[in-house]
């Protein structure tokens, strides 16, 4: 599956699942736009050691204006937009705990970031898209979502918007040749995660290994295969679909 030269925009490409994003994209022959409210110059020059072609962009996915400079900025270096992972998010950062307990500015802030952030950068890259005659949309839901993780609530009720996002955009972009369709991973080894989890990391990967078919934890690796193959043009007809990549916890 190669990408031949498909340009790709990875949001949150600084660090983690977005940097691994980019970095597997470029190798597979995509061109790529690094974005991230972060410095992305350490994924830049993964991609260019390795004989990619990549830009970097910082980008604010709260802000529209942010994500159409972003998009601007694609078509201005690569002549057009093929794709958007759209991978960002506020994940680390989010302080867990029960329903009741979470702050009205945690909340504001992951619907913000991770459901609006999304409709932003789908805003943006949407007319490129057009104009090229197609292109591919990736979301980054989560088990969060399909599995119904407790005491993240504002977490977990972003990631259902996602895939909510995911499948009625798909409905609205067909004509376009546009497709939209999102990835639910389990935990994945990043910083995020450690973060997240803090003092309790070691036993909810254990729990989360626990529930899989595959008593494997997840690395960003294990999840760059489904991006390239949503990305390239051997799911033309696939859309509209979230994708478990979790060892087989949640069976869609
Ligand atoms: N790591 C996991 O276990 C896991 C599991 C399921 C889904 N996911 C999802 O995968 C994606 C990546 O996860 P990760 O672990 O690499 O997360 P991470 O927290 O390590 O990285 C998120 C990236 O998003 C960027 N970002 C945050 N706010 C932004 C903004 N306003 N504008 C632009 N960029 C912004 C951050 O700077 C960071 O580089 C997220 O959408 C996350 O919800 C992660």
């Amino acid at each position: 599956m190669e990408l031949d030269g498909k340009v790709i925009v990875v949001t949150g490409a600084a660090r983690g699942i977005g940097q691994e994003f980019a970095r597997g994209l470029g190798a597979a022959g995509g061109r790529i736009v690094a974005a991230d409210i972060n410095d992305c110059s350490a994924t830049i020059e993964q991609l260019s050691a390795a004989g990619g072609s990549a830009i970097p962009f910082r980008l604010d996915v709260r802000d529209i204006s942010s994500a159409r400079d972003m998009a601007e900025t694609a078509v201005e270096t690569f002549g057009r937009i093929d794709a958007l992972i759209n991978n960002a998010a506020l994940y680390g950062p989010l302080r867990g705990g029960r329903f009741d307990a979470i702050a009205e500015s945690d909340w504001d802030a992951a619907m913000s970031v991770n459901v609006k952030g999304v409709w932003n950068c789908c805003k943006a890259v949407v007319p490129a898209m057009r104009q090229a005659g197609g292109g591919s949309i990736v979301n980054m839901a989560s088990l969060a979502a399909t599995y119904g993780m407790p005491y993240g609530l504002h977490y977990t009720t972003s990631k259902a918007a996602v895939i909510g996002l995911t499948r009625g955009l798909a409905r609205e972009l067909g004509r376009d040749r546009i497709r939209v369709n999102a990835l639910a991973p389990s935990a994945v080894l990043t910083e995020g995660t450690r973060e997240f989890f803090g003092d309790r990391l070691d036993r909810a990967l254990d729990v989360i290994k626990g529930g899989q078919s595959i008593q494997r934890n997840l690395a960003p690796s294990d999840l760059v295969g489904a991006a390239l193959w949503l990305v390239s043009d051997a799911a033309a007809l696939v859309t509209g679909q979230t994708i478990a990549i979790d060892g087989g916890t949640v069976m869609l």
